[in-house]
This record gives structure tokens, C-alpha cells and sequence, in this order.
């Protein structure tokens, strides 16, 4: 039966829907004690289609509650990525200043348009909620920014900029990003533009977020994310960024290497999400757990796709100049059960779904070995200032031929002291020193790694087991 549903790959503590196609996050966004996420779903296959925008609600962004699709195609198009603000100022109308609207600004994609031969077939909508975005009512006049003649011209990430008190429009077009403004999330003025000569140009664009962050120091910087597709450092779709300035109109940045936010094959088209509260202050992400290479043959056949764990971003000075640090989210200590200290080399992990933190690291002769008794094992080690991550003989691999591989990180300086591994059924998540450097790879193993084997000068792994938390 498994081999029919895929279920046995379902993970336990990563969010899924419960059945069709899902891609992207969209409108992630904090409201009244509950995150929002929103993403890219076809209810109706298991393979991308019409696109619409499924929504489930949290807590804690690891408990999920699944409520109905929030946006449907119509005659305008399917509904692409994009985001979701708290519009508190009712500066749309769309609400008032008791009940301020929750506004999704998306992309339509006209699928007639695009048949046609037409190139002008993206255009930019937006949508309000009343009601905690229980129920949508799509705006009269979409589209709000019309297609200027170019066939790449998607996902809306829409944030508050103060100083000018303006909506301000990252929007990704083909090979760079531009920038909107407006007063009323209604009537938007082209900006900037930025990128065509920075960064990676393998692919195309897509999916952008601007923010600002804070390090260390108390220097704050802008960060723009960029999901580009294909291109990325293990082939297909990676997300990638820049660290500069954005002054309102425009962004700024000196540097021109590529930097990228996850070395695995698996996290795509990740953004953070708008209204965390001041007091929380913090930049939460998530991106979508695959990768447009063999995101539609995966295993798994009721759903497919996963969103990663939920992280946090942070700024970071280093002797090598700033970067941004993936953190798994602290809430995550919540759902972890008793940790269990492991002095052997070789053990056995009783759960399905586990971290593995492996603390003070000696040397760089890390590796790992998760193996189940079919002798299908997934291997993690140091190898020529690399974080190498060998999937090769880590489980199934038929569905596509580029899946088989091994993936590769440069540690550029980086000394290993805590590696933290969260394995869940099909995915495993690797944190290097609280999130420097971390790969996020998809892998199905005919059964469950139950097997830790540890070659590594390492003194101290515990396994934290992660029960069921998330019932489809
Ligand atoms: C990224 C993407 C977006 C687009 C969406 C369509 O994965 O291609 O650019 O809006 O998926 O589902």
C-alpha cells in the first residue's frame, strides 16, 4: 500500500498538505497569536496544475491546522506566489482601523494568454481578509500592476516602509528584481530595478523578500532573497542573496559573489514572514522542501512536498564580511523529547523522525553514517574543507536520474563545532554551528535510518527524539 500513497515518507514534524501538489510558500504572515502560511497547491493532482493558495494556521509553526484553500484561480488566472501584510493603517479601505484587512498580493498567470503565444500574460492582484484570513475577497480592479511587455514578471513580496510611510514591491522579473511603491496597496509607481549584473544569471528569478537585519554589532544591513531556477550549487533550484543597502527606493550592494542561503538541493522559493511583533523581532523562514528538477516524480503519490523546518535569520560579521545564519527556530526544543546521551561510536535511534546534535567537535574528521538494515545509508562528512552530503545510496533514487548525488559545501573558513541533524522520514536538515552552513537534502529510504554510525573525534551526540506532531 505504501508504495502506492508514499505515506510511509510523510514526514512527522514538517508541515504537508493532506493531499494534491504543493510548491511555494506564499503570504506568510503573523496575526493575532496565529502564523499564516499560505502556498502554492493544486488540489486536484499530485503534479503542478491550476494554481490556487492552500492555508493552514500555527502556533508555533510546527503545529499545523488545515483550513480551506483561501484563493482560486478565475478568469484573471491561477494564482501564483506572492505574499501577505496587515494592512494596520486600512490605507487600502479595504477594512478599518478596528478591523485592519489581512491583503495577499499575488501573481496571476494567464494560462489562455500563455497559449496563445501572448507574453504579457503575468500581472499582479491582490485580495483582503476580514476575518483572519478565513475568507477572501478578491479586488474589483485586478489587476493592480498591469504586464509591461515581459514574460517573467512574478511573486509580489510586499512590505511597510516607515520612513516614507509607502508599501514597498520586491517583484522578481526574469533576470532582476523591481522595485514598487504605494500609498494604498491599490495604485503602485515603478521604483528600481536591481541585479542584472549581480549574482547567479543561470536562471530565472523568482520568488524574491527584502528585509532588514541586525548583527552582533547592532549594524543593520538589507538583505534581498533570491530563488533562482536552475542554477543553484547542486544543480536545478537553490535561493541565493544579497547584503546591502535599500534606501526606499532603491538597493544598493558592493559585493558581487554569489552567496547562498542553503548548499542542499532541497530548499526553494523560501520567504520570511511580514507582522512578527516587535518584541519577537525576529526573521522566521521557510521555504519549500524540494526542487524543481524531480519535485513532480518524488516517491510520494497522495501529496508531494513539504516546507523545511521553520528557521530564523540572522546577520553575522565575520572576518570574512557579513552573512546570514539559518537557525532552527526555538520552538522547535519544544517538541523534543528527552535527549539521550550516546558515548559509542555505532547505536540504534528507537523513532522515525530525530536531531542528532553532535557537540564539541575536535577535529575536521566529521562523519556520519544513518543506515537501515537494507544497507541503504546517507553519509555526512568533512572532506577537502567540504560538507559533503552522499545521497547516492541513501534509499530510492529511480524516479530521476540527477537525485542520485553527492552534494557538497564549501566551509570557507568555517570551523565545526556543533552539527545538528534533523532527519524526518524523507528529508534531513544540517545545521552547522547554529546555522553558518546548511544543507537540506530530500533522500527515501526503502525503510527508516535507525542506524547512527559516527567516525568522527567527537565527544558528545545525544538524539532528541521528535514524535508525531503533525496529524494529516
Ligand atoms: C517558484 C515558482 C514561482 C511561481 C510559482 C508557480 O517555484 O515558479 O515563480 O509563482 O512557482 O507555482
Amino acid at each position: 500500500k505504501d508504495s502506492i500513497t508514499g505515506e510511509q515518507y510523510r514526514p512527522n514534524f514538517h508541515f504537508t498538505p493532506k493531499k494534491g501538489w504543493m510548491n511555494d510558500p506564499n503570504g506568510m504572515v503573523f496575526y493575532k497569536g496565529e502564523y499564516h502560511l499560505f502556498y502554492q497547491y493544486y488540489p486536484d493532482d499530485n503534479v503542478w496544475g491550476p494554481m490556487h493558495w492552500g492555508h493552514a494556521v500555527s502556533n508555533d509553526m510546527l503545529h499545523w491546522k488545515h483550513l480551506p484553500i483561501a484563493l482560486y484561480p478565475d478568469n484573471l488566472g491561477y494564482i501564483f506566489s506572492g505574499s501577505a501584510v496587515i494592512d494596520w493603517n486600512n490605507t487600502s479601505g479595504f477594512g478599518t482601523l478596528e478591523n485592519p484587512p489581512m491583503v495577499a498580493i499575488f501573481t496571476y498567470h494567464n494560462m489562455e494568454g500563455e497559449r496563445s503565444g501572448a507574453i504579457d500574460f503575468q500581472t499582479q492582484g491582490i485580495a483582503y481578509s476580514l476575518d483572519k484570513g478565513r475568507t477572501w475577497t478578491k479586488y474589483k480592479d485586478n489587476p493592480v500592476i498591469k504586464n509591461p511587455g515581459i514574460k517573467d514578471f512574478r511573486d509580489p513580496k510586499v512590505m511597510w516602509f516607515e520612513k516614507s510611510k509607502k508599501w514597498i514591491m520586491t517583484l522578481a522579473v526574469k533576470d532582476h528584481v523591481e522595485f514598487y511603491s504605494s500609498k494604498d496597496l491599490k495604485k503602485w509607481e515603478y521604483e528600481s530595478k536591481f541585479g542584472s549584473e549581480k549574482g547567479n544569471h543561470d536562471g530565472v528569478w523568482e520568488c524574491p523578500d527584502l528585509f532588514s537585519l541586525t548583527d552582533q554589532n547592532g549594524v543593520s544591513k538589507w538583505v534581498l532573497l533570491l530563488s533562482i531556477n536552475p542554477g543553484g550549487p547542486q544543480g536545478g533550484s537553490a535561493t541565493q542573496y544579497f547584503i546591502g543597502d535599500f534606501d526606499g527606493n532603491m538597493f544598493t550592494t558592493a559585493g558581487n559573489e554569489t552567496k547562498w542561503l542553503d548548499y542542499g538541493a532541497d530548499n526553494y522559493a523560501g520567504v520570511t514572514f511580514s507582522d512578527i511583533p516587535e518584541n519577537d523581532g525576529r526573521r522566521l523562514f521557510m521555504g519549500w522542501l524540494s526542487n524543481w528538477q524531480y519535485a513532480r516524480e518524488v516517491p510520494t503519490y497522495t501529496w508531494r512536498s513539504a516546507m523545511t523546518i521553520p528557521r530564523e535569520l540572522k546577520l553575522n560579521e565575520t572576518k570574512n564580511g557579513y552573512f546570514v545564519t539559518s537557525k532552527p527556530v526555538k520552538e522547535l526544543q519544544n517538541i523534543l523529547l528527552n535527549g539521550i546521551v550516546k558515548t559509542e561510536k555505532k547505536f540504534e535511534v528507537l523513532n522515525e523522525s530525530y536531531l542528532l546534535e553532535f557537540d564539541k567537535i575536535k577535529s575536521d574528521t566529521f562523519s556520519v553514517k544513518l543506515a537501515n538494515t537494507l544497507n541503504e545509508f546517507l553519509e555526512i562528512s568533512i572532506t577537502d574543507n567540504n560538507l559533503v552530503v552522499d545521497r547516492r545510496l541513501a534509499g530510492n533514487s529511480s524516479f530521476n536520474d540527477v537525485f542520485e548525488a553527492k552534494h557538497k559545501a564549501p566551509l570557507n573558513g568555517i570551523i565545526i563545532k556543533k552539527v545538528q541533524i534533523y532527519f524526518d522520514k524523507s528529508s534531513v536538515e544540517i545545521f552547522v554551528n547554529d546555522g553558518e552552513l546548511v544543507i537540506t537534502d530530500l533522500v527515501f529510504p526503502t525503510e527508516t535510518y535507525k542506524s547512527v554510525n559516527n567516525f568522527g573525534d567527537i565527544e558528545l551526540v545525544t538524539i532528541y527524539p521528535i514524535d508525531l506532531i503533525f496529524d494529516n
